[in-house]
């Protein structure tokens, strides 16, 4: 608990070390379309990480076998980024293990349990932020519903950056958000960009200005700066609030394409869409930075199912479309159009507790390779 000085020092400090992030940004990007070996890092996670994990692991093994062969890519298992591990070393991501995650290119990660409450910090957000991961990329598409959706949340900052650096004073609690002109002009061009290369016309820039006058304030701004540089793309502000209801009112959402928001809002409402889509466990998500990147479900370790010994019937179809994301970003187009090929042929499957497991999943969508 601090007193009116110590929260000023605090504070004080936060503000010189965001100055530090910026300054210290390295913009260096990792091409893959020379790059003659690609690591790949396989982090099991927590909980129903493990299973469908393996699952992925398994599938990428058979997708990539002549190039595991040859050497031109390597699938590398990283241990110890389990909550026991984090617990004992007191590191969301202990020492050892980040040393480990940076000898690799690209990360295919199982959910990690992120402890509630005391200082931990997440590991999730712990590695987005030590590998600057800033473009989090959550498509969600219902073709029989006509929509095909790309978030584009901002990874690093908003409410996360200085998430576990908040401040209790006698009766208040104090939280920050930060957002920076660097921050959002990239992941803003990163999302115009994405819509460039796809044919997409339409972008929604998603923030609450209305209220969080400062910082989404400049979140919108800079959106319709860099805007001015596609100027084939339309593009609309709204609302967190009526965003969140848009997406369930029809034919209104239909036309939403690309979708640019800060990070809180949009771990909140990528969470709906995929509902819309089947479930979070249908879900896969890319977390693209300049030099690494990382993909995942957009779930967590569903620690419930596996009290419940239900941990096979864990849904591996989020960390399947990860690894076909993945193989997108590495320039693995053919290897992700035949992985996306046999999801889409495993489409009408249901896992699940009355449906069929994880495992019979993994293994039809194998069959359709
Ligand atoms: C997500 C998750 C994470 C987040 C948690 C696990 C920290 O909900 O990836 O959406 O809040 O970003
Ligand atoms: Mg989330």
């Amino acid at each position: 608990m601090y007193d009116i000085n110590q929260a000023l020092e605090h504070f004080k400090k936060i503000l010189e070390g965001q100055m530090e992030r910026i300054a210290n940004t390295d913009t260096t990007k990792t091409d893959f379309t020379t790059k003659k070996q690609v690591v790949i890092g396989v982090i099991d996670g927590d909980g129903i990480g493990p299973i469908i994990t393996e699952h992925a692991y398994n599938v990428l093994k058979v997708l990539l076998a002549d190039e595991i062969e040859a050497g031109s890519i390597i699938l590398k298992q990283i241990n110890g980024l389990t909550i026991e591990n984090r617990i004992a070393c007191n590191q969301p991501i202990p020492t050892d293990v980040l040393a480990e995650i940076k000898t690799c290119d690209v990360l295919l990660k199982g959910p990690t349990t992120t402890p509630h409450g005391g200082t931990m910090e997440s590991a999730n957000v712990a590695m987005r932020r030590e590998l600057d991961l800033y473009a989090n990329c959550r498509p969600v598409c219902i073709p029989e519903q006509n929509i095909d959706w790309m978030f584009y949340r901002e990874n690093t900052e908003g409410e996360y950056v200085l998430g576990s650096k908040g401040l209790e004073l006698p009766g208040m609690a104090v939280d920050f958000k930060v957002t920076t002109d660097m921050g959002t002009s990239r992941i803003v061009r990163a999302a115009f960009e994405y819509a460039k290369n796809n044919g997409k016309t339409h972008l929604s820039v998603v923030t609450k200005a209305n209220i969080m006058k400062k910082t989404d304030g400049k979140f919108t701004a800079i959106a319709h700066e860099i805007a001015k540089d596609y100027p084939g793309i339309e593009v609309e502000d709204y609302y967190i609030d009526i965003m969140t209801a848009n997406l369930l009112k029809d034919p209104l959402r239909q036309k939403f394409q690309v979708i640019v928001l800060p990070n809180l809002y949009g771990d909140i409402i990528t969470d709906e869409a995929a509902q819309l889509q089947g479930g979070v466990g249908t879900a896969g998500s890319a977390n693209i930075g300049d030099k690494y990147a990382m993909f995942e479900a957009i779930h967590g370790s569903a620690p419930r199912m596996i009290e419940r010994g239900q941990g096979h019937y864990a849904n591996p179809a989020s960390m399947i479309k990860a690894s076909a994301m993945l193989l997108r970003h590495i320039c693995r187009t053919k290897a992700a159009e035949r992985l996306e090929k046999a999801m889409d042929a495993c489409a009408d499957l249901t896992v699940g507790v009355g449906g069929i497991t994880g495992a019979e999943y993994a293994e039809a969508v194998m069959k359709n390779l």
